[in-house]
């Protein structure tokens, strides 16, 4: 039954995953409304590019990638070096819509994991504003 897959599997697997990543990383390497989350990213963003997607694998109920690689997700602490108030966690947040409809998600599905990821994002600030 549809009801019965992961989010993994209805959004399509791996390759729909690295598809969704790779489109969140251009957008945020060329929209200039996202310049101040770019700002915060390596120079290079092929780190960024395997380590989102290996997260979201498993984050999805796909295979744990990220996990074998570097263990517990440890999210927030990871994310303290970046300073992430309102403003960048909105950027993510608008950015990753982006992707999801330009990626063509169904949209029943990309509604559900844009309410998951704002979970996320919010639980990531680390500072007032
Ligand atoms: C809320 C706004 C967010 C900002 C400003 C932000 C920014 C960043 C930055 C600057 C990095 C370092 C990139 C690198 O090491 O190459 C990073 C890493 C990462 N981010 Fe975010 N992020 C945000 C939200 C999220 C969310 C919502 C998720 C997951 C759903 C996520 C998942 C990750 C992962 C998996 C890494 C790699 C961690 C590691 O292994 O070092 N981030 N993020």
């Amino acid at each position: 039954m549809a009801d019965e897959q992961t989010p993994f599997e209805r959004l399509g697997g791996e390759g729909a995953v690295r598809a969704l990543v790779d489109r969140f990383y251009d957008l945020m390497d060329l929209e200039p409304a996202y310049a101040g989350l770019r700002a915060l990213h390596p120079a290079t963003l092929e780190g960024s590019r395997d380590k989102l997607f290996w997260y979201l694998c498993g984050w999805l109920g796909g295979p744990n990638h990220y996990i074998e690689r570097f263990g517990h997700p440890r999210l927030r602490a990871r994310h303290l070096p970046y300073p992430i108030g309102n403003a960048e966690r909105d950027q993510w947040m608008v950015c990753m819509a982006q992707a999801l409809r330009e990626c063509g998600v169904e949209p029943k599905l990309a509604e559900a994991l844009r309410q998951a990821f704002q979970g996320t994002a919010d639980w990531m600030r680390n500072r007032a504003g």
